[in-house]
């Protein structure tokens, strides 16, 4: 009798995710369609050298992973729409984390339900027996999400789960005793578990998203988990997702510390949803914040679910992550036709230590030099109102790094503008009195797909005590990626102009900026 309602709720299942699946089946376009036409990246609002999904819908990365010289990027994927519906793990692969290849769907949908978020871990001692120490077995983890019980109200329908690879991440097989971390306490934000070995404890650590705070479980062999812990901040109820946890080396020094990534559903510096920080200590259980409340990894709209790549070479030792470049406040409706989202640049991150806290700070991976070409050098400059860069590069694919003398600088405020021929315009202006730095996109394109997308310009704090201010702005069709003082503030955002920007023009109102340095670079795009 148990048997028969087991079959008959996996078939109900699958169906359920089928439905879902089908009833958008019409405007699809496949990869395979897609990456045919050799112009498919060609598109309006087609990122060039960004990580996008060839067709359909993509949100967070996840299983990120590092092997035998290939990175893996995983990332929650629909098939069948360019708008969310039952998650399945798109795959690409690279050498340089900046070209990619589109490969197969890792993860689909199966009877316990669809695949949400997780992470993966190369488990090069065969810990888990499901593969050899010759042929060490990848484990994704990962979260199951079922829609059937979602609707029918029960509360425990999302749990976690493992796949393993024994060919290196292509083709994976799910572990016959799924859920390995069931849902016993029936919470209904249960999710997106991460992994990483600790070395003292000699266990895997596993980190997940429990509405609002996270959950640690530690495990031998990746299969059996006890819970440990969990850790939030009093008071907070919004809603954390796709946690990480990591040691990493401070900057110059031969100490460690622990960082906790959490993503957060609301209220982000500039609303919506954002990537945010803890810096603190974990013993192998508790993990103890240095900091009562988090800091932002990324203060722009557009950097959410960020995670970081798991079995970096000890030769290679940074820590390396992406994030999903949108925001859940308009995802699902920004004007792309065959696919949507983007994830940001590859980022490096670096624990740096101020007088009395430390920061992480994240710079685009080297890599991402590659793609440049022969720059233009403007060098010292004193601007006032408003001067246009010419030189061999386009302004919407293009890589600005100036130092600003803010000791020579009389100007209130100053600034860059992006500017197509319809006058749509984004505007970064550092305002000294104000101490930040404001982006607005209001009014960088005419097509109000969203209210909450043009609605207000969004700030960020900035230190203008010291001397110089570095700024590197990384422009990519429909983006825009603020790296301020090498990383220390980052500041992600997209637009949708009706037409590329066209030109690029430094500002200053009420007096001079002193420019001591500025270099444009050309990017190549990479799908060519
Ligand atoms: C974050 C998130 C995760 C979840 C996934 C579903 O963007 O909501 O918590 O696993 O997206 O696609």
């Amino acid at each position: 009798m148990n048997k028969i309602l087991l079959l008959l709720s996996t078939l109900l299942m699958i169906s359920a995710c089928q439905n879902e699946t089908s009833q958008k089946k019409d405007t699809v376009v496949t990869t395979q369609e897609v990456t045919k036409s050799a112009d498919y990246y060609k598109e309006k609002n087609r990122p060039q050298f960004h990580f996008t999904p060839a067709a359909n819908w993509m949100n967070d990365p996840n299983g990120m992973f590092y092997y035998e010289g290939k990175y893996h990027l995983f990332y929650q994927y629909f098939p069948d729409s360019t708008v969310w519906g039952p998650m399945h793990w798109g795959h690409a692969e690279s050498k340089d984390m900046i070209r990619w290849e589109h490969l197969p769907i890792g993860l689909y949908p199966d009877s316990i339900g669809c695949i949400f978020s997780g992470g993966a871990v190369v488990d090069i001692n065969n810990t888990s027996q499901l593969g050899t120490t010759e042929n060490p077995p990848i484990v994704a983890t990962f979260t199951h999400h079922d829609f059937v019980g979602e609707k029918a109200k029960s509360n425990d329908f999302q749990k976690q789960s493992i796949a393993y690879s024994l060919d290196g991440g292509y083709e994976w097989i799910k572990y016959k005793g799924n859920p390995v971390i069931p849902n016993t306490e029936k919470i209904k934000d249960f999710r997106d578990p991460k992994v990483v070995w600790h070395e003292p404890s000699q266990k895997w650590i596993l980190v997940l998203a429990a509405y609002d705070k996270v959950k640690f479980y530690a495990s031998p062999n990746l299969t059996d988990w006890e819970f440990i812990s969990d850790f939030g901040i009093k008071g907070d109820n919004r809603l954390w997702e796709c946690p990480d946890l990591f040691p990493i080396q401070v900057e110059g020094t031969d100490e460690y510390k622990w960082v906790l990534i959490v993503s957060i559903q609301k209220e982000a510096p500039n609303d919506g949803t954002a990537t945010s920080y803890f810096v603190g200590e974990f013993d192998g259980t508790t993990f103890k914040s240095d900091v009562k409340n988090q800091k932002w990894l990324d203060w722009g709209t557009d950097n959410y679910a960020f995670v970081t790549w798991n079995n970096i070479p000890k030769e290679d030792g940074r820590t390396l992550g992406i994030g999903w470049m949108s925001n859940w406040q308009y995802a699902q409706v920004v004007p792309t036709e065959t696919w949507r989202s983007t994830m940001t640049l590859p980022r490096e991150l670096r624990l740096v230590k101020g007088v009395n806290n430390y920061a992480l700070h994240s710079v685009p991976v080297k890599e991402f030099q590659t793609l440049r070409g022969e720059a233009t050098s403007f060098g010292q400059m004193n601007i006032t109102e408003e001067k246009v860069l010419e030189g061999s590069f386009s302004p919407s694919q293009a890589e600005l790094n100036l130092t600003v003398d803010l000791k020579q600088t009389t100007a209130n405020t100053f600034g860059i503008k992006l500017q197509n021929q319809l006058e749509e315009h984004l505007t970064i202006q550092f305002d000294k009195k104000a101490g930040k730095m404001f982006v607005d996109r209001t009014n960088s394109g005419k097509d109000k797909f969203s209210e909450a997308f043009y609605k207000n310009v969004h700030a960020a704090p900035i230190d203008f005590n010291k001397a110089k201010l570095d700024i590197q702005l990384i422009i990519d069709a429909t983006s825009i990626e603020i790296f301020i003082n090498n990383g220390a503030l980052n500041f992600t955002s997209i637009f949708f102009p009706s037409e590329k920007f066209s030109t690029i023009s430094l500002l200053a109102n009420n007096g001079t900026c002193t420019i001591d340095n500025l270099e444009v670079y050309p990017l190549n795009g990479i799908w060519q």
